[in-house]
């Protein structure tokens, strides 16, 4: 038996990794032809999952673009995107084509289980009949399930192994099926009673978050015009041991979850006649982010007498967060677009991201000449003193140069 994983990406490869290196055969299935042979090959496109780490395992590992490889398995994870339109609204598309191709190759006693991000009803209404059409009927014939990951790249203190995982199947014997395959790999599992559930859940932390930062982020535009440092207010505030947790303010969201999934609610919503405000107002203020970013860059050269147009200015990390190079939606690109449209002469300074071919942009190293460095993403490996010490002018949007009490140093 083998647990089949359809979408090998930043959810699907580490599943895939996790169920082989608990001894499980895995089939995994992606319709992009170039990241199957790589992954043949043991070359691994995510940073979470090193190369040597898949290379241990991708014996146990059938890469294919072949879904029909699928029917033997005894387990089928869906983890495929769900992004936007262009219109701001959910695009299934990506999940009902896995569902249709599943629907051809789906076997008597396969548990089928969603895992990407998406609104409450996907399960239910969109991949039951669409599966159904194996003649196959969803909790009799086969088992269906949510599960949503809560994966967070980058992060090595909790992994797919400790972060408890959240389960809802069509029926209790479904989720029975599903949690036996999760307990697997998993230490800790959440069954809840339906599928809704579990794809609300979800939405609920990522839109937590969402306001979260919006919150903090609002108040950092506030506290520039007052004159008060906002991070010396974030650190006061978390002292506070009990009904508090701390976000950071930054240069805006990126990322393929918190800019997309609270929208697939919010569009949702609109079916039960509810306007869901908090969704749209963090948005709202979090995409303002980069806009006001632009105007501490704008100030900072003019405190140096400088317009932006034929300046030199040097971003330091572009990714939407640290430690990895995912660019889906990171505050970075839109700050050089508006530099750009400006006249700034941009470069970028950023270990996980060798080249940005769209910009006609390529890493450089710490030293070249600029008028002003801009820290939009903090990577650990970089070396923010140095940013410091090698640039006139310093503009710190993540607050990691505050220790140095550095004068030529402005911070969000
Ligand atoms: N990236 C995260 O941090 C994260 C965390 C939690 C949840 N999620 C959710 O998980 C889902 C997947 O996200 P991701 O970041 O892994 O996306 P990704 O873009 O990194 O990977 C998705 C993969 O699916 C493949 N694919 C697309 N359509 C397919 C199809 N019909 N059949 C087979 N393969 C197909 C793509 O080629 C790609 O390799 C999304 O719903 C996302 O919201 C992501």
């Amino acid at each position: 038996m083998s647990v089949g994983i359809v979408g090998l990406g930043y959810v699907g490869l580490p599943l895939a990794v996790a169920f082989a290196e608990a001894g499980e055969d895995v089939i995994g299935v992606d319709v992009d032809a170039g990241r199957v042979a790589a992954l043949s090959d043991g070359r691994s496109p995510i940073e979470d999952i090193p190369s040597e780490r898949l290379a241990a395992v991708v014996d146990r590992i059938e890469f294919t673009t072949r879904a029909v490889n699928l029917h033997q398995a005894e387990a089928i994870l869906v983890c495929v995107p769900t992004p936007l339109n262009r219109n701001r609204e959910p695009d299934l598309g990506p999940l009902l084509g896995a569902a249709q191709t599943l629907a051809g190759v789906l076997a008597r006693r396969q548990l089928v289980v969603l895992e990407s991000t998406t609104f409450p009803g996907t399960t239910r209404e969109h991949l039951v009949p669409l599966l159904e059409e194996s003649g196959l009927v969803a909790g009799e014939d086969f088992a269906l399930a949510f599960s949503p990951e809560r994966v967070d790249p980058g992060r090595t203190d909790f992994t797919l192994r400790n972060t408890p995982k959240i389960v809802g199947g069509l029926t209790p014997a479904c989720t029975e099926r599903a949690l036996e395959v999760y307990g697997r790999v998993c230490e800790a599992l959440v069954p809840v009673s339906t599928p809704e559930v579990a794809e609300l859940a979800k939405l609920l932390e990522n839109i937590f978050r969402s306001v979260n930062i919006a919150l903090v982020n609002e108040l950092a535009i506030l506290a520039d015009r007052m004159g008060i440092d906002i991070w010396e207010v974030v650190d006061a505030a978390a002292t506070k041991p009990f009904g508090f947790m701390r976000f950071e303010p930054g240069p805006g969201m990126g990322g393929h979850c918190l800019p997309v999934d609270p929208f697939y609610l919010a569009w949702k919503a609109r079916e039960y006649d509810m306007s869901t405000e908090f969704i749209e107002l963090a948005g709202k203020v979090n995409k303002q982010m980069p806009y006001f970013c632009l105007e501490k860059i704008e100030r900072a050269l003019n405190d140096a007498g400088r317009p932006v147009r034929g300046s030199r200015i040097l971003i330091v990390g572009v990714s939407y967060k640290a430690g990895v190079g995912d660019l889906r939606e990171a505050p970075a690109l839109k700050i050089i677009e508006l530099l750009r449209e400006r006249g700034g002469d941009i470069a970028y300074h950023d270990p996980h991201v060798p080249e940005l071919p769209e910009l006609g942009l390529r890493h450089s190293e710490l030293g070249g000449e600029c008028d002003l460095a801009v820290i939009v993403t903090a990577h650990p490996g970089v070396d923010h003193g140095a940013v410091v010490e090698r640039s006139p002018a310093v503009l710190d949007l993540r607050g990691v140069t505050r220790a140095l009490r550095a004068e030529k140093v402005q911070q969000l």
